[in-house]
């Protein structure tokens, strides 16, 4: 189906599939095949040649994954999207893929505590520092931060688990001054509430693990490519490179910019990262997250709701020391979510219990219909203490850096009725605090 001129919710139930192509089929099918017929050794060799675009092995491309791409990239007006195995797939396979010759990376210290530590533990060893803008609320900080090695800005739309804002438009202008993609986790935000391509990055990051697939059923990461960078750039050199595997048809090789000029950036880690490292996304995986997306704006309307229902219901509470979310009384990061996030800043977000370690352990221990455990963005509400857990792996100055002290609690809104949400709250405070 032509993608173009429809709206975001008709995308998100038809984008990318044409049942004509599926035997008619109504439902997206689930290919479960490693392999497809070439046909002929005339196909094969246009096929291996890239002079004719089809399926050949599973772990590079699937039909039932490329609708989730195509999906995906359709909801962005986006150039293209990967899918692959998880969300840490994504953001490492993106990050390598764009200063993989060596180089830095310029990132917020508001992050996700995988990504933290995976700054720490992989990209050095390849040759990539990590530089951390430490006041993410100033876009001139990144400005000041950029060195002539640095080949991309990170950050996410709304961090976890602080419900962080940036300045996307400001920042992206930034890095195009200095000849940089602006790379964007939206895990939080759902291309639902936020499609920062609209405001200039170039590269768009989701965990499709969370509020994308929304049932806590699949783990699963995508890439999004707004085709609108140049990496056909001396800063850029391994875009440059020009391969055997991508010669025409004369035999000359050829490099990812001049085989897909609208799209070298997931061209490139389709082949050089998926089809080596090989996290690969299953056909059923991806059929979850294509079932999930069909109700994203129903669900996470619902859960934003409840968010700002559950926020105002915590700030009455003495026993709550701060809560960190864009609507929050006391929150800095108001006219950025005006700005960025009208229809609502997510469904996860911290907040502070004023009492002791043992106390909070306990608050934890009396919920009832909160799920203690690791994920956010399920149909489920959830609640962890990230500094013991989703973050344990930051240092305690890394923790104090990411604004998450020892009394963080982190809540992740589902679709339960908001009056059972906030009475299994006051029962927990109630066993706790008399
Ligand atoms: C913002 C964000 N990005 C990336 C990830 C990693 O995703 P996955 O668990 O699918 O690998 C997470 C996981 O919690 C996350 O919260």
């Amino acid at each position: 189906m032509p993608v173009l001129n429809y709206e975001f919710d008709t995308l998100k139930v038809r984008g990318g599939y044409n049942p004509k192509e599926h035997n008619n089929a109504v439902s997206v099918p689930i290919y479960a095949t490693t392999s497809f017929e070439f046909r002929g050794t005339e196909r094969a060799k246009k096929l291996i040649g890239f002079t004719e675009f089809g399926y050949v092995y599973s772990r590079v491309g699937n039909p039932t994954v490329g609708v989730l791409e195509q999906r995906i990239a359709s909801l962005h007006d986006a150039a293209a999207a990967i899918a692959v195995g998880s969300g840490m797939a994504a953001i490492t396979y993106a990050l390598l893929n764009v200063a993989e010759k060596g180089g830095r990376i310029l990132a917020t210290s508001e992050l996700y505590g995988g990504t933290v530590d995976g700054f720490k533990k992989v990209f050095p060893n390849y040759g990539i520092k990590i530089d951390i803008v430490n006041n993410s609320k100033d876009p001139e900080q990144f400005r000041k931060a950029i060195k002539a090695d640095t080949k991309a800005i990170y950050v996410e739309s709304i961090s976890n688990p602080n419900a962080i804002l940036v300045d996307i438009e400001a920042i992206a202008n930034i890095a195009h001054e200095n000849g940089i993609p602006l790379i964007v986790d939206n895990t939080l935000a759902t291309p639902y509430l936020l499609n920062p391509i609209k405001y200039g990055a170039d590269i768009v990051i989701y965990s499709a693990t969370k509020a994308l697939s929304g049932h806590g059923n699949v783990i699963a990461g995508l890439i999004v490519e707004s085709g609108k960078f140049n990496f056909k750039s001396d800063k850029f050199p391994q875009f440059l490179e020009t391969y055997h595997i991508l010669r025409d048809s004369s035999g000359n090789p050829r490099s990812f910019v001049d085989v897909f000029p609208e799209f070298p950036f997931t061209a490139r880690v389709r082949s050089n990262y998926l089809a080596y490292y090989g996290a690969t996304l299953g056909a059923f995986d991806a059929y979850l997250v294509l079932l999930g997306i069909e109700t994203l704006s129903e669900r996470v309307k619902k859960q934003v709701s409840n968010a700002e229902k559950i926020v105002k219901y915590l700030e009455t509470k003495k026993e709550v020391a701060w809560v960190k979310y864009p609507t929050a009384k006391e929150s800095p990061y108001k006219k950025l979510k005006d700005k960025y996030l009208p229809k609502g800043a997510g469904s996860t977000f911290s907040f502070g219990i004023d009492g002791t370690l043992e106390q909070i352990d306990k608050f934890i221990d009396s919920l009832k219909i909160f799920s203690y455990q690791a994920n956010i963005g399920d149909a489920r509400s959830l609640i962890v203490n990230p500094p013991k857990t989703t973050h344990s792996e930051l240092t305690p100055e890394e923790q104090k850096l990411a604004g998450i002290p020892p009394e963080t609690i982190r809540l992740s809104l589902g679709l339960e009725d908001e009056n059972d949400l906030i009475e299994d709250l006051e029962q927990a405070f109630r066993k706790v605090f008399l």
